[in-house]
């Protein structure tokens, strides 16, 4: 059976400052890679800071008509209240080249790093900080706005608070719930307050009315046990929590975590779109009396000793394509457009990667076809990058790097891709 996307259609890949750009040594990853609190450095990294429009031209040759990126806010204000006009400059001219070549800007604000000033201060556990990061918003609305129409305001923003607070794998290190709870309340205070400042202040005449979404983690979650009520109702809790929870605020005021009560009704009407980042399925498990991880959400359990585990990457996530049909289909419940921000795999074997888009791409476009209201796509990643905590051995790119040399190479699941983006059809 072939299946059509939708004619406008927005295609293209996804990428993030701090993994590609280079020399970003104004922010907190920086500092903590120095410091050896790292397994690898990010260094030069594809040094796209000056390379970006060779990569952009790479990007137009493969089809694409969209490309997210972020900001490294620590460049555009190195110091507290200063802004740094040549930076400015520098990201007027990156999207400006976008949008000359035909491909629309998506901009996130914040994709993990922060200015180091800034998490000297406490980062978002500051109670500040969600207004210091919707001054910055507005800013780049006003900088930006006149060719940039899609925003994303905070990446990710849980996974932010559990990997730097709760597990202690990212800067800043900690394991330790109320940081982790709080951190939780002032994200989802800067998202709405970032809203709210860019939708409602008033800017030029020349500045787009800006169209403002979240760029959500989201995993199929399954009952590890199929017949076990118990399982069912660990996998239904993770599921509301992990995948809607921030959403379910943001969209409707809807409250789940007591705690954070009023960020949450606060925050009621702040997306425009929302943007769905996934990767693989997890399973999970009631576990009873003292569950290992957050009581009552249950344990995930071990990929390797599941029989109906897929293929896992390099990254140890499960190959699981129909998920992405099952969280669009998921997030159908708040009536406006999905776009998946973010979904690729950490492979060396690139004839993997091409399986992995088309069978993610089937899905999606079966989703489509039930009634789902997705208005783009955009493959992790572009290139190779550096994958925080993983360093540079995962390798996600549609364009290969090679880092001592920097020379990129197109891949063939890179042409794929574009065969279908041209064509606007998948078959089955
Ligand atoms: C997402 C991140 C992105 C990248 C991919 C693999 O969680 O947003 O930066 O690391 O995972």
């Amino acid at each position: 059976m072939t299946y059509e996307f939708p004619k406008d259609f927005l295609w293209g890949a996804a990428a993030s400052s701090h993994q590609i750009e280079g020399y970003n040594k104004w922010n907190d990853w920086w500092k903590c890679e120095e410091a050896g609190l790292l397994s690898e450095r990010s260094g030069r990294a594809c040094a796209h800071y000056g390379l970006y429009k060779n990569d952009f031209q790479l990007a137009k040759e493969l089809g694409h008509n969209a490309h997210r990126l972020s900001l490294e806010w620590s460049r555009l204000e190195k110091t507290e209240g200063s802004w740094d006009g040549p930076e400015w400059q520098h990201y007027r001219d990156v999207v400006k080249t976008l949008s000359d070549l035909g491909i629309e800007p998506i901009v996130t604000l914040n994709h993990f790093t922060m200015p180091l000033w800034f998490a000297e201060k406490g980062g978002w556990k500051n109670k500040d900080a969600p207004r210091i990061f919707a001054r910055f918003a507005v800013k780049a609305l006003e900088e930006l706005g006149e060719i940039v129409k899609y925003w994303i305001p905070i990446n990710e923003p849980y996974i932010l608070a559990f990997l730097g607070h709760l597990y202690g794998k990212w800067p800043p290190f900690e394991k330790d719930l109320a940081s982790t709870l709080l951190v939780m309340r002032n994200l989802i205070k800067a998202h709405s307050l970032a809203y709210k400042d860019m939708r409602y202040h008033r800017i030029s005449g020349t500045v787009k009315r800006p169209i403002i979404g979240i760029a959500h983690a989201v995993t199929a979650f399954h009952p590890c046990r199929a017949r076990s009520i118990a399982d069912m109702a660990a996998s239904h809790l993770r599921n509301s929590f992990y995948n809607h929870s921030f959403a379910a605020s943001a969209i409707k005021g809807r409250l789940l975590l007591p705690f954070i009560r009023n960020e949450q009704l606060a925050a009621k009407g702040t997306v425009d779109f929302v943007g769905l980042n996934y990767y693989f399925r997890q399973f999970i498990r009631y576990s009873h009396p003292f569950p290992k991880k957050i009581y009552p959400l249950g344990d995930v359990c071990d990929l390797k000793h599941h029989k109906d585990s897929g293929p896992i990457t390099d990254m140890g996530w499960e190959i699981y394509p129909k998920g992405l049909y099952e969280v669009v289909r998921n997030f159908d419940r708040y009536k406006l457009p999905l776009m998946i921000t973010e979904n690729g795999i950490g492979t060396l074997d690139d004839s993997l990667r091409t399986t992995y888009i088309k069978e993610h791409l089937l899905w999606l476009a079966r989703a489509v076809q039930d009634g789902s209201n997705v208005i783009g796509y955009l493959h992790w990643s572009l290139m190779d990058n550096y994958e925080w905590a993983d360093g540079y051995s995962k390798r996600f790119g549609l364009v290969g790097i090679d880092y001592p040399t920097l020379k990129r190479t197109i891949r063939s699941s890179a042409e794929y891709y574009r065969s279908v983006i041209r064509s606007g059809l998948i078959q089955d």
